[in-house]
């Protein structure tokens, strides 16, 4: 099963970027943490600062789509039209997830303009939210 895993802004800095909130592992860590877990799922990453640069990413998996996505877009949840109109074009599930738990914290994170892409949204498990995701969408699968 073909999975791409999509993450936004200042998650390339995850470890060094507020670990009491986001955590101490590195990005790669929590990759080479979830290639290990799911050994039977073709897991493909894609991160980016950028928001044309995550459009262009989703604009290759609608062409070329993977069995499922999974989004962490950072800041961009929570007003990137934008990527939302791009993640609507894809034929696959999209669960969207967040390390911290969005609801506990400043008002802004509280909203999700990409929500109404996604199949679902994991927030608040840190780097077990991406483990939770990829449960479910093997369990899609089996
Ligand atoms: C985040 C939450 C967002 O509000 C924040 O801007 C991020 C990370 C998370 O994983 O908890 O960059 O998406």
């Amino acid at each position: 099963m073909k999975i791409l895993i999509i993450n936004g802004p200042n998650l390339n800095l995850l470890g060094r970027r507020e670990p009491s909130v986001y955590g101490s592992d590195t990005l790669d860590a929590v990759l080479a943490e979830l290639e290990a877990a799911f050994p039977e799922a073709a897991l493909a990453h894609f991160q980016s600062n950028h928001e044309g640069a995550l459009i262009d990413r989703i604009h290759e998996a609608v062409l070329d789509p993977p069995d499922g996505v999974v989004v962490n877009l950072g800041a961009f949840t929570h007003y990137s039209y934008a990527l939302l109109d791009a993640l609507r074009m894809l034929p696959c599930p999209i669960v969207e997830v967040h390390l911290s738990h969005l609801f506990s914290r400043e008002p802004f994170r509280h909203v999700s303009v990409i929500s109404p892409a996604c199949k679902g949204m994991i927030s608040g498990f840190g780097k077990h939210s991406y483990h939770l995701a990829l449960q479910w969408l093997l369990r899609l699968r089996s």
